[in-house]
């Protein structure tokens, strides 16, 4: 009888990190044993409200913490490599802005104001343009540059390359940014939040773009979000977190046509659309600085009972297909005693 294949390992894999920020007030465990996989292909929304870790877990994968954060527990692998075990130099390198590029929140910010955009992208090629580029010279980094502005629909792309970035629209410059992503031929695209910054209309046009750009270069995407609409639109697959720990985790269609975590269950049906206040949820967010024990959400939680202030977190795997996972007391235990809601 022959075995069923292996399933293939996620590009991207965090298992159980945990990122402790020291701060005047005393040590801040703000991620608790964080897990996330992104698979070839897949676009995976990260969602959360304000405060529950979700660009500290973008800042550790891609090594740009705040040297007062430290990482006391946990795994990252991208593509096979142990991300924790790479120095600065090999990361910045090897990885960061070569193999997984960055889309900000706001372009306004990430894109300096004294130097034309063809200056400052081709700074990234002249870094990170891959060792097995058929060509590294400038010249070729401005021909990949003039065809990616094309791609993203930057009008006169040759022209645009001599402009200032106050001379963009915001859209615009979030265009530029997602070129100077695709610069060097990544394999994973992380975004945080990358259109909040931008009105509806041109929100709408961003995330048609990622999605097509992702299909036509079969890239990986990890989108940082508030919004489950956009994760609607966008997603293949959910991330939730709450106060530090991933709450929730599979398939877009598993995930918010059947939530099975109280926290999650309650944000996908009080606030279908948009999550930014989660009034509907009796009780606030805990600080980081002073988080309740064992699963963060028990003090809120409508299903809470005995263990839960106990039970070390972690992510159970429920059974049936579509891939899910569950953080949650009621995973540990399948059967009557311990039935899913
Ligand atoms: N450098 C820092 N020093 C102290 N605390 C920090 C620092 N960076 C983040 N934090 C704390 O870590 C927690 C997680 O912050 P983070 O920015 O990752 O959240 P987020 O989910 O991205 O929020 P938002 O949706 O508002 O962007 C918050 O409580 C925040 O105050
Ligand atoms: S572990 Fe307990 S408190 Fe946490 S979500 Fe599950 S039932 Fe609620
Ligand atoms: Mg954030």
């Amino acid at each position: 009888m022959s075995m069923p294949a292996p399933a293939p390992a996620p590009m991207l894999s965090v298992d159980d990190l945990s990122v402790v920020i020291d701060t005047p007030e005393g040590p801040a465990r703000v991620l608790d044993r964080a897990s996330l996989a992104v698979g070839a292909g897949e676009i995976v929304g990260l969602v959360g409200e304000s405060g529950c870790g979700k660009s500290t877990l973008v800042k550790a994968i891609l090594g740009v913490l705040p040297p007062n954060a430290r990482m006391p527990e946990g795994r990252m692998l991208f593509e096979g490599r142990d991300l924790l075990a790479l120095d600065e130099a090999a990361l910045a390198r090897e990885v960061r802005g070569r193999r997984i590029g960055f889309i900000p929140q706001d372009p306004a910010l990430a894109l300096n104001p004294m130097f034309t955009v063809g200056t400052q992208l081709l700074e990234i090629w002249r870094w990170h343009a891959p060792e097995n580029a058929p060509d590294r010279s400038r010249a070729a980094g401005r021909a990949r540059l003039i065809d990616l502005f094309r791609r993203v629909q930057i009008p006169d792309p040759e022209q645009a390359l001599a402009r200032y970035p106050h001379q963009f629209s915001g859209g615009q410059r979030q265009r530029v940014l997602i070129a100077a992503a695709l610069l060097c031929g990544p394999r994973l695209i992380v975004a945080d939040e990358p259109t909040t910054a931008l009105d509806v209309t041109t929100q709408q046009q961003i995330l048609s773009l990622l999605a097509e750009l992702a299909r036509d270069f079969a890239l990986s995407v990890l989108f940082v979000t508030h919004d489950f609409g956009v994760v609607s639109q966008l997603c293949s697959h959910v991330t939730v977190m709450y106060a530090g720990q991933t709450v929730e985790t599979g398939t877009k269609r598993a995930v918010l046509a059947a939530p099975r975590h109280p926290y999650s269950a309650a944000l996908v049906a009080c606030h279908p659309d948009r999550m930014a206040d989660l009034a509907g949820i009796p009780g606030s967010v805990p600080s980081p600085l002073a988080p309740p024990s064992g699963c963060r959400f028990h003090p809120r939680c409508p299903e809470a009972r005995p263990g839960c202030a106990a039970r070390p977190t972690r992510l159970v795997a429920l059974a049936g297909d579509p891939p899910h996972a569950l953080n949650c007391i009621m995973a540990d235990a399948p059967g009557p005693a311990g039935a899913l809601p």
